[in-house]
């Protein structure tokens, strides 16, 4: 281990990175700045872009892959090469399982090649969120198979990543990291190669507080979301506006913080990561409620946007069956290209079982799969809302929010317009309904 503190101070450590996703490619290029790095990815496709330096990431310039590629960044399909790396970060998917279980085959099968060249003297840090545990449950033992002792013969830490697409003023470097360790060596040893290239680097106890730090921040969330949705049900019904009422309470200096409503959660963490927990929780006989009725909550925000569909549509003398609705942002959130676990899907699917004509629209997602089809984004706002009985704006695109409910409806069929993310001041009628808005 020494050898690799010398290795770090001297930034003559190679850095391997399993996995050049969302996750894995903006911290190959960060490493690239300072350190060799072997990004090593099972795509064929993924790798060919690489390496003629076009980035497949939108947070991610290729102008910064152009700059280290064939100098400080190799990116691979190669796994020997990994036995060259001091380090090897795992990035790999974490899942669900169709029955809404943890599903760690990639964490299974990263571990697996490693251990084809695991050497004396490496340092492996998973990176994927999971449950707490899993790193000592399930990485040391597949990596042990070797023969080696983890924290002893080989390095092992978890540091969780924090990083969110699309957001410019937080990047990988400004995004404080959670570092901990097998066992203190491993933490030091690992806080201290984080710290070359991140700002703040915060040290825990052992690998499942690191894990569970992930798990906190993600449920913290979802269950925050799921109250003020919750609430905005609620509010709804009293005619009261929801999103006053959260700006107006998020003036307290102390013991607030504001969570909008919306049509449901949407990404690879925040939706899956309560089942991680409460998978883990059921091994130790605990049933944790209050997560399962907050994903319960946010699944419903999808079927009431429909609900609210059917309602405007009613307004204007229409029925569901046959009515023309376009869908308005595939993406999980704005301004970026992400549509896994979007809301969006279950929306479109919705509205199709109940008969609607649906078309979608979005700026930066070019198609959605659902289980009732592809569909394909119009290609201009202009096209995709011209003619339609229904505009449901799902994401809050900055394009959209510049839009006015005027202009939008002179261009549709008849004029209901579903706004789930607080978009439009609304125009006093009938025909403009709004998640949590009170009308
Ligand atoms: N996307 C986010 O915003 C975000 C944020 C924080 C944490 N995370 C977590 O980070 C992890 C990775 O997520 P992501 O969004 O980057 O996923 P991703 O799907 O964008 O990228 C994963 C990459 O891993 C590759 N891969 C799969 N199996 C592999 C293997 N055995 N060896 C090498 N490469 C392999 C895939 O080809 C893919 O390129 C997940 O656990 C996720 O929950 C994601």
């Amino acid at each position: 281990m020494e050898k690799l503190l010398t290795k770090i101070k001297t930034k003559s450590a190679t850095i391997g990175i399993m996995g050049l996703g969302y996750v894995g490619l903006p911290m190959a290029i960060a490493f690239s700045n300072k350190f060799n790095v072997v990004g090593y990815d099972v795509s064929e496709n993924t790798i060919n872009h690489l390496l003629n330096g076009r980035s497949h990431i939108a947070d991610v310039l290729s102008e910064d892959i152009k700059k280290y590629l064939g100098k400080s960044f190799q990116p691979t399909n190669d796994d020997k090469t990994l036995g060259e790396c001091n380090f090897i970060i795992i990035c790999v998917p974490t899942p669900l399982t169709d029955e809404k279980e943890p599903d760690l085959s990639y964490i299974k099968s990263a571990c697996a090649t490693i251990s084809k060249i695991l050497r004396k003297g490496q340092f492996v840090i998973l990176e994927s969120t999971t449950y707490p545990g899993t790193t000592e449950d399930v990485v040391i033992p597949a990596l042990e198979k070797t023969g080696l002792k983890a924290g002893k013969d080989f390095g092992v830490a978890y540091s969780p990543e924090r990083i969110d697409p699309g957001n410019k003023e937080y990047t990988v470097e400004k995004i404080p990291k959670i570092v901990g360790g097998v066992n203190e060596d491993c933490t030091e040893l690992a806080a201290m190669l984080y710290e070359s290239i991140i700002d703040k680097v915060v040290k825990v106890r052992d690998t499942k507080t690191a894990e569970a730090v992930k798990i906190v921040e993600n449920i913290f969330r979802n269950v925050n979301i799921a109250l003020v949705n919750e609430l905005s049900l609620i509010f709804e019904k009293m005619g009261i506006d929801t999103w006053d009422v959260v700006d107006a309470a998020a003036t307290k200096p102390y013991g607030f913080m504001p969570f909008y409503p919306g049509p449901g959660i949407g990404g690879h963490c925040i939706p899956l990561d309560p089942f991680y927990m409460s998978y883990a929780a059921k091994r130790y006989g605990f049933i944790p409620r209050f997560i399962e009725t907050s994903g319960e909550i946010n699944e419903f925000m999808r079927v009431h946007a429909v609900n609210l569909v059917e309602k405007g549509l009613k307004h204007v003398d229409k029925e569901m069956y046959g009515a023309k609705v376009v869908v308005m942002g595939l993406a999980y959130k704005k301004n970026i290209d992400d549509a896994r676990e979007s809301p969006s899907i279950k929306i479109i699917e919705e509205l199709a079982n109940r008969g609607a004509d649906v078309r979608v629209y979005d700026p930066y997602v070019k198609s959605i799969k659902t289980n009732v089809g592809e569909f394909y984004s119009e290609k201009s706002i202009e096209d995709g809302l011209m003619g339609v009985d229904c505009a449901v704006f799902v994401v809050d695109h900055d394009v959209f929010r510049e839009m006015k409910v005027k202009g939008i409806k002179e261009l549709m069929g008849s004029p209901v317009i579903v706004d789930c993310k607080n978009l439009f001041d609304g125009d006093g009628e009938s025909s403009y309904l709004g998640i949590g808005k009170g009308n």
